[in-house]
């Protein structure tokens, strides 16, 4: 049986009603009309379908309705606008690193909590917050390269080539 639920995403306040077991990615695509964020796999396991709750990155593909609580959503749609995007979105168009973006939207969330967490970055631990994503066109030098330059450090580990 449906409920209601009430959810704030990206500062709006939306009533849904669905059933609890309902995916947040399916809400958010589906009665939201935020399509940014995607369906991958569905199972947790390649990241295209990461937002943040409260600030902390999780996959809205393995996340019911019914544990979103008061947790406030952002999507990719959040982080910035064309006019003014979000510093990790500058350097992902400035570095080229999209092929066919599929992962991106997912990439982008992720590496902007990264950088907005104020935390000592470099290289290593841009690859690692971005491990659980998967691109299947090959472009994780290029977006790292791009998360990189956002967080003004630089894009390689050091004695990595
Ligand atoms: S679609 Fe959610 S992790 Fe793949
Ligand atoms: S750019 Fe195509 S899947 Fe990453």
């Amino acid at each position: 049986m449906d409920e209601v639920f009430d959810i704030t995403v990206n500062g709006v306040g939306h009533t849904v009603s669905c059933a609890p077991d309902t995916a947040l990615l399916w809400v958010l695509r589906g009665d939201v009309g935020l399509t940014g964020t995607r369906y991958g796999c569905g199972a947790g396991s390649c990241g295209a379908c990461t937002v943040l709750l409260d600030g902390e990155p999780v996959h809205s593909c393995d996340t019911p309705m019914w544990s979103l609580g008061t947790r406030a959503v952002v999507t990719v749609e959040g982080l910035g606008a064309p006019g003014a995007p979000h510093p990790v979105q500058r350097a992902i168009l400035e570095e080229q690193a999209g092929q066919c973006g599929y992962c991106l939207s997912g990439i982008v969330v992720t590496a902007a909590a990264l950088v907005d967490s104020g935390a000592d970055l470099d290289a290593r631990a841009i690859r690692t917050a971005l491990d659980g994503h998967l691109c299947r066109c090959g472009a994780h030098n290029r977006i790292v390269r791009a998360v990189a330059r956002a967080a003004g450090v630089p894009d390689r580990e050091e004695g990595r080539r």
